[in-house]
């Protein structure tokens, strides 16, 4: 079989192999967040079903001066995956009030990054970094000053989207750029009605269908694919053993789509689905063990009862 333009390219080997897979076929949830997939994005947090965003902003507004008071010291600010750092402005707020602020916000996207410093560079240094979240950390870590404290933001519940194992193995990776003394602020989405999470992965507005199926709008742009949108259907389903929303594409005839910049012909039987997201919902006294493992200890622990959601403050054992 001869393909067109095979492009040889991460993105292309993973749609490779996610879509030429016997089982479940996967697509990696990374790849949401093309330019479209953002923009949606951010339309889903303002929506009246999805809490989370605003839940989390909440728990930050609310106990920003009590975080503050629980790390005493000169303090330094990194954030993975800041976006525009829109929910960091209190934090940096309160911390304005007792030294000069240092902030590092951590993002792949430049646009973002460039929002980012505009609306809290006045309150500081604001130091990005075009990165992975990892890669992004070690080098604030190699250039943060002698005798400062870092506390790290992951905000948002991303946590969420990593399966269990692979968030133990990426907090650890966190803490291994850490210092004893240094914090975490790990935002975690908690269990609630089965109701209330699929009205928030599956609302009426069909935002989170646009934003799911965009995918597939990428994988024919980027990767000359001529998957046709309408023949797939956004589909949310809770998996209550495994705690998670999964988002899944759903064919709704059996098709053979060919994607050229990946080599590849995927063939779909009706009704056959594609799992594009997991996204792991905690129980607050999940936290504690998931912290201890690796290699942190939960020293604090905020909630918002109107939507349940938990800001978790882990410091570095
Ligand atoms: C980014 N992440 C925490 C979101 C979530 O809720 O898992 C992504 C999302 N997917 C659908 N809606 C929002």
């Amino acid at each position: 079989m001869m393909f067109a333009q095979a492009l040889d390219n991460e993105f292309a080997r993973e749609v490779r192999a996610g879509l030429s897979r016997s089982g479940q076929k996967t697509l990696p949830c990374r790849y949401l967040y093309d330019e479209i997939g953002s923009t949606l994005f951010e339309a889903i947090t303002h929506l009246p079903e999805y809490g989370l965003s605003r839940a989390d902003a909440r728990v930050i507004h609310k106990h920003a001066g009590t975080l503050m008071t629980r790390l005493p010291g000169r303090l330094a600010v990194a954030e993975l995956g800041s976006g525009t750092g829109n929910k960091t402005y209190a934090i940096l707020e309160r911390l304005r009030q007792r030294q000069a602020v240092t902030y590092y916000p951590i993002d792949v996207s430049p646009s973002a990054l460039a929002l980012c410093v505009q609306c809290l560079g006045p309150l500081g240094q604001v130091v990005p970094f075009e990165s992975s979240y990892l890669e992004g950390l070690r080098a604030v870590a190699a250039r943060r000053a002698a005798g400062e404290t870092l506390l790290v933001l992951f905000l948002g519940s991303t946590i969420g989207n990593f399966g269990p194992e692979a968030a133990l193995e990426f907090l650890y990776a966190v803490r291994l750029c850490l210092r004893p003394g240094d914090a975490l602020l790990l935002g975690t989405d908690l269990v609630k009605p089965v109701e209330q999470l699929l009205a928030a992965y599956d609302d009426p507005t069909g935002v989170t269908a646009a934003f799911n199926l965009n995918l597939l709008g990428r994988i024919n742009r980027e990767l000359g694919a001529d998957f046709d949108l309408r023949q797939f259907e956004h589909v949310a389903r809770y998996d209550d053993a495994l705690q998670r929303v999964e988002m899944h594409l759903r064919s709704r005839i059996s098709q053979s789509v060919r994607i050229s910049g990946a080599e590849t012909i995927a063939d779909f039987a009706a009704g056959e689905t594609i799992c594009t997201e997991a996204s792991h919902k905690f129980r607050p006294e999940q936290i504690g063990g998931m912290a201890r493992a690796a290699g942190f200890r939960l020293a604090e622990q905020w909630i918002d009862c109107a939507w349940p959601f938990a800001e978790n403050l882990l410091t570095a054992a």
